[in-house]
């Protein structure tokens, strides 16, 4: 049995990192290359839909067979869109996160973050609350990655929470001065058996879901050294927090 290097800087390790990076190299491109004869396929069925919707208006006497088709259309639509989307999402994922830095205020980001849900949030009966415990926040971040992980965050917490509740997102220093994010629901809860496995690439109960929102979120925050803590209760809600680090980027 070969034993494992535990130097990181073993010949071993490097080339296991250029397979690593090469195989996501690989696969990325195949995303990409999927995605354009994907789009082809939509806009053509599309236009076939539409297609069946005209006919089926000249000639009411064809409707049946027509709407038979136009269904099978609109089904062949519906997965071409779920398959845009989970390339979107394995893309987003496996994207080289490296953070452009400059110094931004989390709270800011976080207003931003709430403005941008908030109809949705009023949709579905959630109730939004924006606190910056500490005052302004001013870290070195990609507020492009960043906002990313949070809108991941957010995103869940309204999901666990289709009949109303309070979604809380807060920003906070902890006493040993690192900055952090809450993104707090009162929602279904995760239960303790599951709550390790929700940052597993594809783990999902959500219909529709891709199950790489919390792994994306997880990648981004790490890019910039810091982690996400999960606390969860079922039946009371659960609390997500992006930790960063103290004194910016190691
Ligand atoms: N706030 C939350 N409350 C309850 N369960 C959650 C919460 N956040 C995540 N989960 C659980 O973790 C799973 C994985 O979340 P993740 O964001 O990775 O994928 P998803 O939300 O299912 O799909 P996608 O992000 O593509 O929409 C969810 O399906 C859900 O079971
Ligand atoms: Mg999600």
């Amino acid at each position: 049995m070969s034993r494992q290097p535990e130097n990181v800087d073993s010949p071993w390790a490097a080339q296991q990192g250029d397979a690593i990076a090469e195989l996501s190299a690989v696969t990325g491109g195949l995303a990409h290359e999927i995605r354009n004869p994907l789009a082809t396929l939509k806009v053509n069925l599309q236009l076939l839909a539409e297609d069946w919707r005209e006919l089926s208006r000249l000639d009411p006497a064809a409707s049946d067979l027509v709407r038979r088709s136009l269904n099978r259309v609109e089904t062949m639509l519906r997965e071409a869109d779920r398959l845009a989307h989970i390339l979107d999402a394995f893309l987003r994922y496996s994207a080289r996160h490296e953070p452009r830095r400059i110094p931004c205020d989390l709270s800011q980001l976080v207003a931003r973050i709430a403005e941008f849900v908030a109809p949705q949030a009023a949709a579905q009966g959630v109730n939004l609350e924006c606190r910056d415990a500490d005052g302004p926040l001013r870290v070195a971040v990609d507020d492009d990655l960043l906002e990313q992980a949070l809108l991941n965050l957010v995103f869940n917490a309204l999901q666990a929470m289709p009949d109303g509740g309070t979604l809380t997102i807060q920003t906070r220093r902890l006493p040993d001065g690192r900055p952090a994010i809450d993104v707090i629901d009162t929602g279904t809860g995760i239960p303790p058996d599951r709550v390790g496995r929700v940052f597993e690439p594809y783990y999902s109960t959500r219909r529709g879901g891709t199950g790489l929102g919390l792994p994306t979120a997880r990648r981004i925050v790490a890019a910039h050294g810091g982690h996400i803590d999960v606390r969860s209760e079922p039946g009371q809600g659960s609390m997500f927090t992006i930790i960063l680090p103290a004194d910016g980027p190691p």
